[in-house]
């Protein structure tokens, strides 16, 4: 069964504390503990209530898979007050809980089948774009929350930024969200990438949100109600240049390099290659053979059967090159694109024309942003690299400058997603966004 992460003793402890902190459960409280597995929550409310001798609350537990169910039940069965159901906590309830807290599934669409996705669509405001179970179990538990009562989740922290968890922030807008406390990366090993333990009350929104980071300081924001990204607010709010010149204002073009679904077949080395075949062959760069402080360089070649326009070119007009693409005719023909393409096509599309002119470089992932320039304009790059062609040639220098600044940098560290090892994920759609300074549009040009 999909989404299973237990949670350590230590952490359930330190949320059940968070739960009940100033406001204790009585005899007739309700607890509910959705995607409750084998019961690690429920055994955190039994354990806080013989530390403070306090009463045992109504725990109810919901799991779907029928192992954890037959566990959890069975281990509970001598406990008047604990309930353990079998059922789909995603499915409509109109029951009302004191209290929820629990580790919900983490699943992204990618594991849900078209039906599921679908069904969530219709009945979940937080099922947008690729979006994860985790944030429909959020919208659900807020739905099964007593007016005036608590949730503890512990989540990934990613949607505090991701904009697929735009609706999420935007229904945490209209709540009050009292702490997120950001957990230390190895607190799940390697399954669970930046933990986070988030406090929420079924209440007006009401003095901000203290989000308690990894070196313990704390900042306090505040969920914006159209569900924009926290991440400007926790690290540098000042930078945030609301309606001033971006990045897309001052480039052509920001895009992912080329993708040619078969690089094995597409990149050589230019001493593979017969005299023929390097007239079709351009100098390319992946983002691993971009090192910083030097310039970008590589002996690799891409083989492109397009023309300067864009256009694919028939076989027959590529000499050597075409018979070479023949020999790997059905390696080519089993990638996905060649259901829809030519079999010798790239996975994408070949601006040949715009990429072949000086332009900016930089890695798609990465610990720290690093730009490289393509002084020549020669260097066709792979899907790892990110180019950045401004709209005006003379300005590449004083782009560089600019993105290299102590400024962007900041900018970069704040808004970009966080890959697996926290490294930075250099997306077109954030590198637009990045604020420039107004001296780099260009006098009498329109912005
Ligand atoms: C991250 S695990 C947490 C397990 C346990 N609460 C803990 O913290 O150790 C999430 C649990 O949710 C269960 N689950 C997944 N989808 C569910 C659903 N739609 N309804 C109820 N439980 C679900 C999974 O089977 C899994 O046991």
């Amino acid at each position: 069964m999909r989404g299973f992460v237990p949670t350590p003793a230590g952490v359930v402890d330190q949320m059940v504390d968070q739960l009940f902190r100033g406001r204790p459960p009585t005899q007739t409280s309700t607890v509910l503990d959705p995607g409750c597995g084998p019961g690690a929550f429920v055994d955190g409310v039994l354990r806080w209530c013989t530390r403070n001798d306090a009463p045992l609350p109504r725990i109810v537990g919901v799991e779907l898979d029928s192992h954890r169910y037959r566990e959890a039940a069975q281990r509970y069965q001598p406990f008047r007050n604990v309930e353990i159901r079998q059922a789909d906590f995603l499915q409509p309830c109109s029951e009302r809980f004191d209290y929820v807290i629990g580790n919900p599934p983490y699943v992204s669409i990618l594991g849900l089948s078209e039906r599921e996705r679908d069904a969530y669509r219709r009945h979940f405001d937080t099922a947008c774009g690729r979006f994860d179970l985790y944030m429909l179990f959020f919208e659900q538990a807020l739905r099964q929350l007593k007016p005036g009562g608590r949730l503890v989740f512990v989540t990934p922290e990613k949607f505090l930024y991701v904009e697929t968890a735009r609706a999420l922030r935007r229904l945490l807008s209209g709540v009050r969200v009292r702490e997120i406390r950001l957990l230390d990366e190895a607190t799940f090993g390697p399954k669970v990438t930046y933990p986070a333990v988030t406090t929420i009350e079924n209440c007006p929104p009401r003095g901000g949100t203290w989000v308690i980071l990894r070196d313990g300081s704390r900042r306090l924001v505040t969920f914006p109600a159209d569900g924009a990204a926290l991440l400007p607010q926790l690290h540098d709010a000042g930078l945030r240049i609301v309606g001033g010149p971006t990045l897309a204002d001052v480039c052509a073009r920001i895009s992912c390099g080329i993708a040619t679904g078969a690089d094995e077949i597409f990149v050589k080395d230019l001493s593979e290659l017969t005299p023929t075949m390097a007239k079709r062959a351009y100098p390319t760069i992946s983002g691993r053979e971009l090192v910083p402080g030097k310039p970008p360089s590589s002996s690799k070649r891409m083989l492109i059967p397009y023309d300067s326009e864009g256009n694919l070119l028939p076989l027959e007009a590529l000499g050597d090159f075409g018979t070479y693409l023949k020999g790997s005719r059905r390696h080519l023909e089993a990638r996905t694109c060649a259901r829809r393409k030519p079999w010798h096509a790239f996975h994408d599309s070949v601006p040949l024309g715009e990429i072949l002119t000086p332009k900016v470089l930089c890695k798609d992932i990465a610990a720290e942003p690093h730009f490289w320039v393509d002084q020549t304009g020669a260097i066709v790059p792979r899907h790892s690299v990110y180019y950045l062609i401004p709209r005006h040639a003379d300005q590449l220098p004083a782009l560089v400058d600019y993105l290299r600044s102590e400024e962007a940098t900041r900018w970069l560290r704040a808004n970009c997603q966080r890959a697996a090892n926290g490294f930075l994920r250099l997306q077109s759609s954030v590198l637009k966004r990045l604020p420039v300074p107004a001296e780099l549009i260009p006098r009498g040009a329109a912005a």
